[in-house]
């Protein structure tokens, strides 16, 4: 089981656009809660790191590979998300491995945390879930939701969030090239 007593809700069926802004909401709730420094800061980082990692590799995994052989993206956003990914766990395991939930180093952190998601989220909506809507028919949306949301409770249930893990996968793209490249954003 997930170690984060916040809900992260666990749908198992939908159109994957939807299933996928239902999960940006989140992202955009626990940031705001990481900010406020009478929330469980410790708790809603561990809620984060939960949601951005089996989120973002569901995403990899199924929905971005399927969306670029229906030819609704191209391999650059596949590419573009993924860095985008590698660069929101970055920041994630910078909050995680901080001993203090308060101070300048905490909050410089979560500031540069918040950056990168809203980005990620801001142009993934743009460039990636428009075509996903506007040229892939509904049936093979919906297919592709109960994929998104079986990876997703799965890896949130094996507790993909924990510190060790966030390592492992920064670690991982480090020697994937996936964060040294000054790409555009
Ligand atoms: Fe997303
Ligand atoms: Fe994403």
């Amino acid at each position: 089981m997930t170690s984060t007593p916040i809900d992260l809700g666990r749908p198992v069926a939908g159109d994957v656009v939807e299933l996928i802004l239902d999960d940006h909401r989140r992202f955009e709730t626990l940031l705001r809660q990481l900010r406020d420094a009478s929330s469980d800061r410790d708790a809603v980082r561990r809620a984060l790191a939960a949601l951005h990692v089996a989120h973002a590799e569901a995403e990899e995994r199924f929905v971005y590979p399927t969306l670029r052989d229906d030819h609704a993206i191209g391999d650059h956003e596949a590419q573009h998300g993924e860095h985008e990914h590698a660069e929101g766990n970055q920041a994630l395991l910078d909050v995680l491995e901080l001993t203090s939930v308060a101070g300048e180093e905490f909050d410089e952190a979560v500031e540069e945390l918040s950056r990168l998601i809203n980005h990620h989220l801001t142009e993934e909506e743009l460039t990636i879930l428009n075509p996903a809507r506007s040229s892939v028919p509904a049936p093979a949306l919906a297919e592709l939701g109960a994929v998104f949301a079986t990876e997703r409770n799965a890896l949130i249930d094996g507790d993909c969030g924990r510190l060790e893990n966030v390592r492992a996968i920064v670690a991982r793209a480090e020697e994937q090239g996936l964060l040294d490249e000054a790409e555009e954003d």
